[in-house]
């Protein structure tokens, strides 16, 4: 396992991204299952926070994407706020990764290639779910399932209301367990010119 934040605080890479590659990188090889997934949080227009979560399933220079239903309950939250933070808890690793920053959608482009990516099965339920809405009965969603495999049989082209999001970091803190509670925090802050600087915080 890669220690990054072990002993070389001083010579920590100018990016953060650089630091997350890596821990994900350990987390694919040491989580039993979804590495990628982080609780993503948003704030509802009363100010209450809201969080689940959701799989991190590609992370370019730009930021950290995810995708979901638009007209979700996060969904409605992300388009009032453009606000989001996602918090990464990798148990074996005894790592931690807590990033904040601001909301933009991917392109359309973007989430055709992932929608088109998944499971037939998934593609067909992203048409039969009206995420968060209230479900009388279960029987009322297999009904719905049903209805739109027969619609679209084994092409459905991505709906309108799916799509991604690009969380845009401007914090990233690094968080590594140690002995007796004395664990690493480094966190990173981006300034208005995109410049990266990072202090060393008490655990
Ligand atoms: C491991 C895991 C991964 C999940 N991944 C996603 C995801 O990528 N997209 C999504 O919309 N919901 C995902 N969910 C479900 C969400 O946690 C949540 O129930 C759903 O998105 C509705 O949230 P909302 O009502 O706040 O919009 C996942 C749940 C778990 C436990």
């Amino acid at each position: 396992m890669t220690n990054v934040i072990s002993d070389s605080e001083l010579r920590l890479p100018e990016t953060p991204l650089d630091i997350f590659h890596i821990w994900i990188s350990d987390a694919k090889i040491s989580e039993p299952s979804d590495p990628d997934a982080a609780c993503l949080a948003t704030v509802d227009a009363n100010g209450y926070p809201n969080a689940r979560v959701v799989l991190i399933r590609k992370i370019d220079d730009r930021g950290f994407c995810f995708f979901t239903n638009t007209e979700s309950q996060k969904g409605h939250e992300l388009a009032t706020t453009e606000r989001a933070a996602i918090n990464f808890h990798w148990k074996s690793l005894k790592r931690q990764v807590r990033i904040r920053g601001d909301i933009e959608r991917v392109s359309d482009i973007e989430s055709d290639i992932y929608y088109t990516s998944r499971p037939l099965g998934n593609r067909i339920g992203a048409w039969a779910s009206m995420q968060s809405q209230p479900l009388e009965n279960r029987q009322i969603l297999i009904d719905r399932v049903a209805e739109m495999e027969k619609k679209w049989g084994e092409t459905p082209p991505r709906p309108a209301h799916w799509g991604g999001y690009r969380l845009v970091p401007h914090s990233i803190e690094f968080w590594q367990e140690e002995e007796h509670r004395l664990h690493r925090r480094i966190r990173y802050d981006r300034n208005h010119t995109g410049v990266w600087t990072w202090s060393i915080l008490y655990p």
